[in-house]
């Protein structure tokens, strides 16, 4: 048998990926059903070079969690600390995030997926822009698809706007189940906005957190019943 053939009589065997066929230039779309498996994702993400956000990073941020959960969280884009680890919501916002879902009893590693609107820092953390966001956004759909989520959580406008198009503020929407795609969202707030705005009053961006997370966990329940 030459070299390059694969034997498919050996179990073992696996397809080698051709990466040479998967778009790097962010002009080609990346088609869903371009992956198989989220590690093929994975795989092609650590070298992709669709956008300026490459040249300038550390890691490529894919993401952390379990890929068989049934809630997914999306962020906006990697900080320094998840640059320098290669693992989103690892800095402070993510710090705080974890907190959140443990108040509901749900555990980042096991109950929740999370990955963010692009995968490579912004310097300085700007916000992504649109056409950073567009280059990205066909391996979040195919995340998406591959991962089949039963919910997804939108931290933050560039998540939500980045997903759906919706341009409603965050404030306005917040703790609102919407459909995309025949999917359930909830957009929520960034957890770095209420690092920037701490107070616990009622109807303050924690406070309503609260109630979002509450609503969340009890929809998941009845999905799960
Ligand atoms: N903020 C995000 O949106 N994503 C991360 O991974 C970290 C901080």
């Amino acid at each position: 048998m030459a070299d390059d053939q694969i034997d498919l009589f050996n179990a073992d065997a696996v397809a080698p990926a051709d990466y040479e066929a998967i778009p790097t230039d962010s002009k080609i779309p990346i088609t869903a059903g371009t992956y198989d498996t989220l590690d093929d994702l994975a795989a092609h993400c650590h070298q992709c070079q669709r956008c300026d956000l490459a040249p300038t990073r550390t890691h490529v941020v894919v993401s952390r969690g379990n890929p068989q959960a049934s809630i997914m969280i999306i962020g906006e884009g990697p900080g320094q600390q998840e640059d320098e680890q290669g693992k989103p919501f690892v800095g402070k916002s993510g710090q705080l995030l974890d907190k959140i879902l443990a108040a509901v009893r749900l555990d980042t590693e096991k109950d929740v997926y999370i990955c963010n609107a692009v995968k490579c820092r912004p310097p300085g953390n700007r916000t992504p822009t649109t056409d950073e966001v567009a280059a990205c956004k066909g391996y979040l759909l195919e995340q998406i698809r591959l991962m089949d989520p039963k919910i997804i959580l939108l931290t933050g406008a560039t998540a939500m706007k980045g997903l759906t198009g919706e341009k409603r503020g965050i404030t306005k929407i917040r703790g609102q189940w919407i459909e995309w795609e025949g999917r359930l969202c909830m957009p929520i707030f960034h957890p770095a906005y209420l690092l920037r705005n701490p107070s616990r009053q009622k109807n303050s961006p924690k406070w309503l957190m609260w109630q979002d997370i509450q609503t969340v966990k009890a929809k998941l329940d009845q999905l799960n019943a």
